[in-house]
């Protein structure tokens, strides 16, 4: 924590911080501070040394590690505490564990690679090291089970709004989460659910943004896309993580007054992709094809049929596919 404090101290005051107001600050020895910044260089931070003026935040290039993520996390309770891993299984798995174990609402698992990253439908996640953004998110929200599938909708406009912020580049949502540019997939999302007797245990919500320029498994190359590719510049992993934290806990919070999509149903269908598209609905008790016409106040898709009438698609059962493609 103290290395995390000092970064963000260095960060705000942009200038050298003695080493005497650091020991104030913190109540600890001189030793202390010097080792601390010592390890945060280690770590890849530039951190400049000079007798009888202190330490200084030289240059502002991102390390991707838990004091960056700990340091910049400047939210309430979405994102605290963060705990980082270089390898995981899966931060799914990870934070499903530490739910149970005891980690509170609004925990983040962040890995910066994953050996066994998970997909929907029992698909795998391409998680190579060093390049994109995993985490998980854990709740423990205390509405009904059956709400928990809108809360992917609200993490999906919480990654919407905040790659848009710090990348500057227009995103949308294929209902109902995954993350689109160009017609292609740039991020994905996994919720697991942990009920018993009616209640909601814990909710993990899992996302995976492909950032930065990578070659893609020949199965998804012509679905996927990246970040830098689409923004033509290095994207900060960390800087994205808490901007989405923050994002997430504003929207949460206007989700949980209503505890629906009353609320969020605009700002939602303004990032919906196919909204006022034909669509076709794969639905296992057979595929029909309709108008989407943005979603209702339970996150279910409207879809208008031929015939006028319009059905409530339910995000937990099908999937939706543009007719020309995957959007
Ligand atoms: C999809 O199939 O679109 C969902 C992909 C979800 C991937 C993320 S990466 C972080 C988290 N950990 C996992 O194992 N999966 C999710």
């Amino acid at each position: 924590m103290m290395k995390s404090q000092i970064l963000s101290l260095l960060r705000q005051r942009g200038d050298f911080i003695s080493g005497q107001e650091l020991c104030e600050y913190f109540g600890v020895s001189r030793t202390a501070v010097w080792k601390a910044v010592g390890q945060l260089k280690k770590e890849g931070f530039c951190i400049e040394a000079v007798q009888n003026r202190g330490y200084r935040l030289v240059q502002e290039k991102e390390v991707f590690c838990r004091h960056e993520l700990e340091s910049r996390m400047d939210t309430r309770w979405a994102g605290h505490p963060v705990s980082f891993y270089d390898v995981l299984d899966s931060t799914n798995l990870r934070a499903k564990l530490d739910a149970e174990k005891g980690a509170p609402h609004g925990a983040l698992v962040v890995a910066d690679m994953q050996t066994q990253g998970r997909g929907r439908r029992g698909r795998g996640w391409n998680s190579p090291a060093g390049t994109n953004l995993y985490f998980t998110l854990i709740l423990k929200p205390d509405f009904a089970p059956e709400k928990a599938s809108m809360l992917t909708l609200v993490m999906a406009m919480a990654v919407s709004q905040g790659i848009m912020d710090v990348c500057q580049v227009r995103v949308g949502i294929k209902w109902p989460n995954d993350i689109v540019v160009d017609g292609k997939k740039v991020c994905g999302m996994l919720t697991e659910l942990s009920v018993q007797q009616e209640y909601i245990q814990h909710v993990v919500i899992g996302v995976g943004i492909n950032v930065g320029l990578q070659n893609f498994p020949s199965e998804i190359a012509e679905t996927a896309v990246c970040l830098e590719q689409v923004c033509g510049r290095q994207v900060p992993r960390a800087s994205l993580a808490v901007r989405i934290m923050q994002t997430f806990e504003t929207y949460y919070e206007t989700f949980l007054e209503t505890q629906d999509f009353s609320r969020l149903k605009e700002p939602y269908d303004r990032l919906l992709v196919n909204c006022g598209k034909q669509v076709r609905v794969l639905d296992p008790k057979g595929e029909y094809t309709g108008i989407s016409k943005g979603i209702d106040t339970l996150g279910e898709l409207l879809v208008e049929l031929p015939d006028g009438s319009v059905r409530a698609v339910y995000a937990g059962e099908v999937s939706v596919r543009g007719i020309y493609g995957y959007v």
